[in-house]
């Protein structure tokens, strides 16, 4: 059963997700966190970081681990998720960097990091809560539609309209990268727990279609309606406008 929790804004929703994520740390203080980029977990980066710095939780024994990295980008690169990371959470919170895992943009061989990065996440074992967003092409992580859900971290060739909405934080669109490392929807689904987060209205109709349209994997995300551990969706009222509109039955907290 999916628990829907509708927030009034996009901040909240971020406050939210953090208060869920914090329960999940205080409840276990060596939790395997599963972490993912891009403007939604913003909010929530900083709800965590002000949760650390007054003391209410701490990542000295947290473990991280990334959903993906974009292939060809160094550490120190604006636009790295290794970069997003550290300037929105890491450098601000008590955790160790070795405790803190992304996969290897840069590596010289994208496919032998895809091994050694499923390596790593069997060495880390079970994942305790994994954040997820979602993509207006219903991806997750960088698992774009395909006819297949991955099961593993593949190198993956990103999608035309993936390119097109991260364009935005790039010079311009020839600066996005082509491909991408990405944990695979297997892996994603062996998270102990799932924490969805959507904001915004461009969000709305494909989160609906995912969470109640057909289970197939032209739409990645789609495949959580299968998902056996606790999944929770947290929106703001804009991303859960077109649930509520086809489906007045869910009744969010
Ligand atoms: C990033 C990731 C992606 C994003 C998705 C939504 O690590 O896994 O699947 O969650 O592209 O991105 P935003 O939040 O920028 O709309």
């Amino acid at each position: 059963m999916i628990k829907f929790i509708c927030t009034e804004s996009e901040q909240q929703a971020g406050i939210r997700a953090a208060e869920i994520m914090a329960e999940v740390i205080k409840t276990r203080p060596n939790a395997l966190i599963g972490l993912a980029t891009g403007s939604t977990p913003l909010n929530m980066y900083a709800e965590l970081v002000r949760k650390c710095s007054i003391g209410e939780i701490s990542f000295k024994d947290v473990t991280t681990v990334n959903l993906d990295e974009y292939v060809g980008l160094t550490p120190d690169h604006e636009q790295s998720y290794y970069w997003f990371m550290w300037k929105n959470l890491f450098s601000h919170i008590d955790i160790e960097p070795e405790n803190t895992h992304l996969p290897t943009g840069a590596s010289p061989d994208p496919e032998k990091e895809c091994i050694n990065y499923d390596r790593l996440l069997d060495r880390l074992g079970s994942v305790d809560i994994q954040l997820l967003g979602i993509g207006h092409n219903g991806h997750i992580a960088f698992n774009e539609p395909d006819s297949h859900f991955p099961k593993d971290t593949t190198l993956v060739k990103l999608s035309d309209s993936t390119i097109e909405a991260n364009s935005r934080f790039f010079d311009s669109k020839a600066d996005v990268p082509s491909q991408a490392i990405s944990m695979g929807i297997g892996r994603i689904l062996r998270a102990k727990s799932i924490l969805l987060l959507a904001t915004g209205q461009g969000k709305a109709d494909i989160l609906e279609k995912a969470l109640f349209g057909k289970i197939t994997p032209t739409v990645p995300a789609s495949i959580l309606q299968f998902y056996q551990g606790e999944l929770t969706v947290v929106t703001d009222k804009s991303a859960f406008s077109t649930i509520k509109e086809k489906h007045p039955r869910v009744n969010p907290e």
